[in-house]
């Protein structure tokens, strides 16, 4: 399973390159709206920086604007992928700009049958949004086994992103799964590099060390 960082922060985006284990990220407008600065500059830089797909989202809620908006965004650079949320319009949005050869990521999908539409219609990527339906007592990871499932069952090829992904569990669990990718926040990565044994090992083997003949 692929790792992606879920973020529109440079700094964050910055530190996961820098342990070389993601290979996308994923924004979203409340992302992007945290951060300060030029946005479409910081979405040119994460392009280069991280070498592979960065999902940005458009806001037009018709298939002509996210159309319009899709083609400028795709013309910044060839790692842009367009984050569409899942629609009848963004459907045909989606159709569309494949068969221009732009990538698409079906965002805040919550069920298999939204999944399935994203894919017909030719999504490059569907991310469903675990966390969000856990928070309303649904079984997040359950709806990523089931996508899982179908697209094996019709081999289609598009990919899913585990997305709203909370805890460092999910990201163990999406892998059992088989998920292709998880898009996770820099905390979850923090969170899933440390263990207290490795702490402590680290701290014994120092004194260990200090008191070598
Ligand atoms: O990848 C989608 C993500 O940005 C949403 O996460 O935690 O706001 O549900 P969250």
């Amino acid at each position: 399973m692929k790792l992606f960082l879920d973020t529109a922060n440079q700094a964050e985006v910055e530190a996961a390159v820098k342990m070389g284990v993601i290979s996308g990220v994923t924004t979203n407008p409340s992302l992007v709206a945290k951060e300060g600065g030029d946005y479409i500059e910081r979405v040119k830089y994460f392009c280069e920086l991280v070498g592979g797909p960065i999902s940005v989202e458009v806001m037009a809620a018709d298939t002509e604007g996210m159309l319009a908006e899709a083609r400028e965004l795709a013309a910044l650079h060839e790692n842009i992928v367009i984050k569409l949320p899942i629609t009848a319009e963004s459907l045909a949005a989606i159709k569309q700009l494949k068969a221009e050869g732009i990538k698409t990521n079906a965002t805040l999908c919550f069920s298999a049958n939204q999944a399935i539409l994203a894919a017909r219609a030719g999504a490059s990527y569907v991310s469903p949004f675990v966390g969000r339906l856990n928070d309303v007592g649904m079984d997040g990871m359950g709806l990523i086994a089931e996508i899982k499932a179908i697209f094996d069952n019709y081999d289609i090829d598009t990919e899913i992103i585990v997305a709203s992904v909370r805890s460092p569990r999910q990201v163990t669990d999406a892998a059992m799964i088989g998920a292709d990718i998880a898009t996770i926040p820099f905390k979850t990565l923090e969170q899933m590099v440390s263990h207290p044994q490795t702490d402590l090992g680290i701290a014994k083997f120092e004194s260990d060390w200090a008191k070598r003949k």
